[in-house]
Protein backbone atom coordinates (compact mmCIF):
# COMPACT_ATOMS: atom_id res chain seq x y z
CA UNK A 1 0.00 0.00 0.00
CA UNK A 2 1.33 4.23 -0.84
CA UNK A 3 1.60 6.12 1.94
CA UNK A 4 1.47 9.77 1.61
CA UNK A 5 2.97 12.25 3.06
CA UNK A 6 1.90 15.52 1.94
CA UNK A 7 3.82 18.93 2.55
CA UNK A 8 1.14 22.03 3.13
CA UNK A 9 3.21 24.98 2.70
CA UNK A 10 0.34 27.46 3.22
CA UNK A 11 1.13 31.08 2.51
CA UNK A 12 4.51 30.60 3.61
CA UNK A 13 8.15 31.03 2.09
CA UNK A 14 9.33 33.53 -0.58
CA UNK A 15 11.04 31.58 -3.77
CA UNK A 16 14.49 32.10 -2.34
CA UNK A 17 13.47 30.35 1.05
CA UNK A 18 11.53 26.91 -0.91
CA UNK A 19 14.71 26.56 -3.22
CA UNK A 20 16.76 26.08 -0.15
CA UNK A 21 14.21 23.99 1.22
CA UNK A 22 14.02 21.50 -1.43
CA UNK A 23 17.67 21.40 -1.48
CA UNK A 24 18.19 20.39 2.07
CA UNK A 25 15.03 17.80 1.63
CA UNK A 26 16.68 16.32 -1.18
CA UNK A 27 19.78 16.07 0.48
CA UNK A 28 18.21 14.48 3.90
CA UNK A 29 15.38 11.81 2.52
CA UNK A 30 15.84 9.28 -0.11
CA UNK A 31 12.62 7.80 -2.54
CA UNK A 32 11.11 4.68 -1.23
CA UNK A 33 8.92 3.29 -3.39
CA UNK A 34 6.19 3.23 -1.19
CA UNK A 35 6.13 6.41 -0.04
CA UNK A 36 4.89 8.90 -1.93
CA UNK A 37 6.18 12.19 -0.80
CA UNK A 38 4.17 15.52 -2.16
CA UNK A 39 4.37 19.35 -1.57
CA UNK A 40 2.33 21.76 -1.72
CA UNK A 41 4.00 24.86 -1.88
CA UNK A 42 2.43 28.28 -2.82
CA UNK A 43 1.02 28.34 -6.52
CA UNK A 44 3.25 31.15 -7.40
CA UNK A 45 6.83 28.86 -6.77
CA UNK A 46 5.23 25.92 -8.86
CA UNK A 47 7.09 26.45 -11.81
CA UNK A 48 10.21 27.32 -10.41
CA UNK A 49 10.21 24.36 -8.36
CA UNK A 50 9.22 21.93 -10.61
CA UNK A 51 12.04 23.24 -12.64
CA UNK A 52 14.10 22.54 -9.69
CA UNK A 53 12.75 18.77 -9.19
CA UNK A 54 13.25 17.70 -12.70
CA UNK A 55 16.72 18.40 -12.73
CA UNK A 56 17.32 16.93 -9.39
CA UNK A 57 18.41 13.60 -10.15
CA UNK A 58 16.01 11.37 -7.92
CA UNK A 59 14.16 13.79 -6.11
CA UNK A 60 11.98 12.01 -3.95
CA UNK A 61 9.11 15.10 -4.44
CA UNK A 62 5.69 15.42 -6.54
CA UNK A 63 4.02 18.50 -6.64
CA UNK A 64 0.32 19.46 -5.58
CA UNK A 65 -1.26 22.87 -5.85
CA UNK A 66 -3.07 24.15 -2.33
CA UNK A 67 -6.17 25.28 -4.68
CA UNK A 68 -7.70 25.51 -7.88
CA UNK A 69 -10.37 27.92 -9.58
CA UNK A 70 -13.79 26.33 -9.53
CA UNK A 71 -14.35 27.83 -13.22
CA UNK A 72 -13.14 26.91 -16.24
CA UNK A 73 -10.77 29.75 -18.18
CA UNK A 74 -12.39 33.10 -18.74
CA UNK A 75 -13.58 36.11 -17.05
CA UNK A 76 -12.02 35.15 -13.40
CA UNK A 77 -10.12 37.73 -12.14
CA UNK A 78 -7.40 36.47 -9.84
CA UNK A 79 -8.22 32.47 -10.37
CA UNK A 80 -5.95 30.09 -11.21
CA UNK A 81 -7.38 27.11 -13.11
CA UNK A 82 -6.62 23.34 -13.06
CA UNK A 83 -5.38 23.89 -17.10
CA UNK A 84 -2.46 26.48 -15.78
CA UNK A 85 -0.77 24.10 -13.43
CA UNK A 86 -1.42 20.77 -15.94
CA UNK A 87 1.84 19.19 -16.20
CA UNK A 88 3.47 21.12 -12.95
CA UNK A 89 1.12 19.53 -10.41
CA UNK A 90 -0.05 15.64 -9.80
CA UNK A 91 -2.47 16.40 -7.17
CA UNK A 92 -4.38 19.62 -5.63
CA UNK A 93 -5.18 19.92 -1.72
CA UNK A 94 -8.95 21.13 -2.02
CA UNK A 95 -11.42 22.81 0.10
CA UNK A 96 -9.09 23.02 3.05
CA UNK A 97 -10.77 24.10 6.23
CA UNK A 98 -8.58 27.34 5.72
CA UNK A 99 -10.33 28.17 2.99
CA UNK A 100 -13.85 27.14 3.99
CA UNK A 101 -13.30 29.21 6.70
CA UNK A 102 -11.36 32.50 5.46
CA UNK A 103 -12.57 32.07 2.17
CA UNK A 104 -15.98 30.81 2.65
CA UNK A 105 -16.31 27.71 0.36
CA UNK A 106 -19.28 25.98 0.24
CA UNK A 107 -19.18 22.00 -0.47
CA UNK A 108 -20.88 22.89 -4.02
CA UNK A 109 -17.68 25.28 -5.10
CA UNK A 110 -15.28 22.54 -3.93
CA UNK A 111 -17.35 19.64 -6.01
CA UNK A 112 -16.50 21.94 -8.51
CA UNK A 113 -13.02 22.24 -8.26
CA UNK A 114 -13.00 18.68 -7.98
CA UNK A 115 -14.33 18.25 -11.15
CA UNK A 116 -11.77 20.92 -12.79
CA UNK A 117 -8.48 19.24 -11.24
CA UNK A 118 -10.36 16.02 -12.99
CA UNK A 119 -10.77 16.82 -16.35
CA UNK A 120 -7.61 17.96 -16.06
CA UNK A 121 -5.98 14.94 -14.92
CA UNK A 122 -4.49 16.12 -11.36
CA UNK A 123 -5.82 13.76 -8.41
CA UNK A 124 -7.61 15.92 -5.91
CA UNK A 125 -6.97 16.09 -2.25
CA UNK A 126 -10.62 16.53 -0.85
CA UNK A 127 -9.82 17.92 2.57
CA UNK A 128 -12.98 17.50 5.00
CA UNK A 129 -13.31 17.58 8.53
CA UNK A 130 -15.97 15.48 10.48
CA UNK A 131 -19.33 18.25 10.67
CA UNK A 132 -19.37 17.89 7.10
CA UNK A 133 -17.74 14.75 5.40
CA UNK A 134 -20.78 13.60 4.49
CA UNK A 135 -22.36 16.30 2.91
CA UNK A 136 -18.93 17.18 0.90
CA UNK A 137 -18.63 13.81 -0.44
CA UNK A 138 -22.36 13.66 -1.47
CA UNK A 139 -22.19 16.89 -3.18
CA UNK A 140 -19.10 15.66 -5.71
CA UNK A 141 -20.44 14.08 -9.09
CA UNK A 142 -20.86 10.55 -9.24
CA UNK A 143 -17.94 10.02 -11.34
CA UNK A 144 -15.47 12.13 -8.96
CA UNK A 145 -16.06 10.14 -5.85
CA UNK A 146 -14.01 7.35 -6.93
CA UNK A 147 -10.74 8.79 -7.93
CA UNK A 148 -9.21 11.18 -4.85
CA UNK A 149 -7.92 11.06 -1.93
CA UNK A 150 -9.58 12.47 1.10
CA UNK A 151 -8.16 14.24 3.73
CA UNK A 152 -9.46 14.34 7.00
CA UNK A 153 -8.27 17.24 9.24
CA UNK A 154 -10.11 18.16 12.28
CA UNK A 155 -10.02 21.95 12.69
CA UNK A 156 -9.79 21.99 16.05
CA UNK A 157 -6.08 20.57 15.94
CA UNK A 158 -4.95 21.96 12.83
CA UNK A 159 -2.15 24.57 13.45
CA UNK A 160 -1.77 23.59 17.13
CA UNK A 161 0.44 21.01 18.54
CA UNK A 162 -2.06 18.46 19.93
CA UNK A 163 -3.75 16.19 17.47
CA UNK A 164 -6.44 13.64 18.80
CA UNK A 165 -5.78 10.76 19.83
CA UNK A 166 -5.34 7.44 17.53
CA UNK A 167 -8.40 5.74 19.23
CA UNK A 168 -10.56 9.87 18.51
CA UNK A 169 -8.97 9.71 14.72
CA UNK A 170 -9.48 5.90 13.85
CA UNK A 171 -13.20 6.56 14.90
CA UNK A 172 -13.43 9.53 12.65
CA UNK A 173 -12.08 7.25 9.68
CA UNK A 174 -14.12 5.11 10.13
CA UNK A 175 -17.07 7.48 9.86
CA UNK A 176 -15.17 9.34 6.70
CA UNK A 177 -14.56 5.51 4.93
CA UNK A 178 -18.79 5.06 5.08
CA UNK A 179 -19.05 7.44 2.58
CA UNK A 180 -16.16 7.14 0.82
CA UNK A 181 -15.34 3.13 0.44
CA UNK A 182 -12.30 3.16 -1.66
CA UNK A 183 -10.88 6.61 -1.22
CA UNK A 184 -7.61 6.68 0.35
CA UNK A 185 -7.30 8.17 3.91
CA UNK A 186 -4.91 10.52 5.45
CA UNK A 187 -5.07 12.34 8.22
CA UNK A 188 -3.96 16.26 8.99
CA UNK A 189 -3.62 18.47 12.18
CA UNK A 190 -0.41 18.98 14.49
CA UNK A 191 1.34 16.13 13.41
CA UNK A 192 5.13 16.58 14.11
CA UNK A 193 8.12 14.06 13.93
CA UNK A 194 7.32 13.33 17.82
CA UNK A 195 3.64 11.88 17.35
CA UNK A 196 3.52 10.71 13.51
CA UNK A 197 4.23 7.23 14.36
CA UNK A 198 1.10 6.51 16.13
CA UNK A 199 -0.69 7.07 13.06
CA UNK A 200 0.78 4.92 11.02
CA UNK A 201 -0.61 2.16 12.49
CA UNK A 202 -4.44 2.68 12.23
CA UNK A 203 -5.96 0.32 10.41
CA UNK A 204 -7.83 3.16 7.57
CA UNK A 205 -4.74 5.69 7.52
CA UNK A 206 -3.03 5.90 4.22
CA UNK A 207 -0.89 8.86 5.17
CA UNK A 208 -0.43 12.26 7.09
CA UNK A 209 -1.01 16.09 5.69
CA UNK A 210 1.77 18.18 7.44
CA UNK A 211 1.34 21.93 8.02
CA UNK A 212 3.65 23.39 10.57
CA UNK A 213 6.07 20.80 10.72
CA UNK A 214 6.78 20.98 6.88
CA UNK A 215 8.25 24.07 6.82
CA UNK A 216 11.74 22.73 8.38
CA UNK A 217 13.19 20.53 6.28
CA UNK A 218 14.73 18.39 9.03
CA UNK A 219 11.75 17.65 10.79
CA UNK A 220 9.46 16.81 7.30
CA UNK A 221 12.27 14.30 6.49
CA UNK A 222 12.36 13.11 9.79
CA UNK A 223 8.57 12.22 9.31
CA UNK A 224 9.02 10.91 5.59
CA UNK A 225 11.56 8.51 7.11
CA UNK A 226 9.54 7.12 9.45
CA UNK A 227 6.87 6.26 6.57
CA UNK A 228 9.25 4.65 4.83
CA UNK A 229 10.65 2.48 8.09
CA UNK A 230 7.29 0.67 8.70
P1 LIG B 1 -0.75 21.71 10.87
O1 LIG B 1 -1.66 21.80 9.55
O2 LIG B 1 0.19 20.55 10.68
O3 LIG B 1 -0.06 23.03 10.97
O4 LIG B 1 -1.68 21.45 12.02
C1 LIG B 1 -2.19 20.60 9.03
C2 LIG B 1 -3.16 20.81 7.90
O5 LIG B 1 -3.59 21.93 7.64
O6 LIG B 1 -3.51 19.79 7.26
Amino acid sequence: MTRYILANWKANKTLAEAESWLERFCRLYTAHPQVKVILAPPTLHLQALHQKIAAWPGCPLSLAAQDLSPFPSGSYTGATTAAMVRGLVEYAILGHSERRRYFHETDREVAQKVSEARAAGITPILCVDLPYARTQIAALQEDDRGSLLIGYGPVAAIGRSHPPSPAETQRALTEIRRSAPHSPLLYGGSVHSNNAASFFNLAELSGLMVGTASLEPEEFACICKMASEI
